[in-house]
């Protein structure tokens, strides 16, 4: 039996979060798989009942479980609130007290959805298939010293972008192994033209590279890369980086496939509970609206039995069926490609679910 640690958050979380959990539901039929899962707060939900965006009772759910499934948080109710307080700092905080230093993020073209991608057919040529393997808990967003001070009539605020080389080779490792499993080629990126921590990351991914000889590593400024993406994105296999690139290149990752709402993700580390979690963020702007697309969460969850659980066949079943969905027409309205059949939240969720029950 898997102890599944569900934390939907703001937004459209709690909305695809429902769809995900019908998915494991199905799945634990099919494959005779037990899943127990228990609730949580978090982000902007927490802060209404518990007055933090992470309380100990959801951090105590948390480990204790085996995995754990998070929706999003963020919204405009707690944009005001000092940084401390704020929404976004269940999921960093989660990310740290967890150890989850990597962070893979998946970006797969569905061929039927091809005219959902803003680049032209031409420019995907059919072969869009990359992973993005993200630093986690280090760089800017963890760095210290960090605040605002003020200076006579000036403000000065400042943020401290810091790496080890340890936290370096433990990342650099895992985007390695994923590229063995794959097309054997990992982009290492980062700014290595201005920036000292990027020269440090540059030298200790080359050490790495050098334990695996039968991968191809090559080395990219992050500017670069952001131009590359959308004028070749079929170049990339593994992209490595750091982990402000990687919150920015895999938004931009995310929608070349189609739309933000298809891009999951797994945060790894060294010991369970690993965390899974869509990257689309709370979208306040179509919450509630039963509209939001849950395949980022689907695929997550898919990401879930495939990491933590090692239960390969049942991650492949959502996966055939999510493409499945897409190939027989289903969009949701994030999808613009003109496709007739434009289903809710929830509609998606039944089709995905009587697909695998079928198949
Ligand atoms: C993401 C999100 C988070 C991040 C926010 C919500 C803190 O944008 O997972 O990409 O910046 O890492
Ligand atoms: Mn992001």
């Amino acid at each position: 039996m898997y102890n599944i640690a569900l934390l939907p958050g703001d937004g459209i979380g709690p909305e695809v979060m429902e769809e995900a959990k019908k998915i494991l539901i199905a799945i634990g039929e099919k494959f005779d798989i037990e899943f127990n899962f228990k609730q949580g707060f978090v982000g902007g939900a927490s802060i209404e009942i518990f007055g933090v965006p992470l309380s100990d009772e959801t951090l105590n759910l948390v480990r204790n479980s085996d995995a754990v499934l998070f929706g999003a948080v963020g919204g405009p109710k707690w944009d005001n609130l000092k940084r401390e307080l704020r929404p976004e700092q269940a999921i960093l905080k989660l990310r740290k007290e967890l150890g989850l230093f990597a962070n893979l993020r998946p970006a797969i073209f569905y061929p039927s959805i091809a005219d959902s991608s803003p680049l032209k057919n031409s420019i995907i040529n059919g072969n869009l298939d990359l992973l993005i393997v993200r630093e986690l808990t280090g760089g800017l967003y963890f760095g210290t010293p960090r605040g605002r001070e003020n200076i006579g009539q000036t403000v000065r605020a400042f943020d401290t972008m810091v790496y080890t080389s340890d936290e370096i080779r433990r990342v650099a490792r895992v985007a390695f192994e994923a590229a063995r499993k794959r097309r054997k080629k990992v982009t290492s990126v980062d700014k290595a033209n201005v920036l000292e921590t990027s020269r440090l990351w540059r030298e200790v991914v080359e050490e790495v590279g050098k334990e695996y000889p039968d991968v191809e590593l090559s080395h990219m400024y992050v500017d670069n890369c952001a131009m590359q993406l959308v004028v070749n994105p079929g170049q990339f296999d593994v992209i490595l980086t750091e982990n402000t690139f990687g919150d920015i290149l895999s938004d931009e990752s995310a929608v070349l496939t189609g739309s933000i709402g298809m891009l999951p993700s797994a945060s790894l580390g060294d010991k369970k509970p690993f965390l899974y979690e869509p990257c689309h963020g709370s979208a306040p702007d179509i919450a509630g609206k039963g509209i939001a697309n849950p395949l980022a969460c689907i695929l997550s969850a898919a990401m879930m039995l495939e990491y933590s659980f090692d239960e390969r066949e049942a991650a492949y079943c959502i996966r055939t069926a999510v493409e499945e969905a897409l190939k027989k027409g289903y969009r949701t309205y994030d999808m613009k490609d003109g496709a007739k059949k434009v289903v809710t939240t929830q509609e998606m969720g039944d089709i995905i679910r009587d697909i695998i029950l079928n198949i």
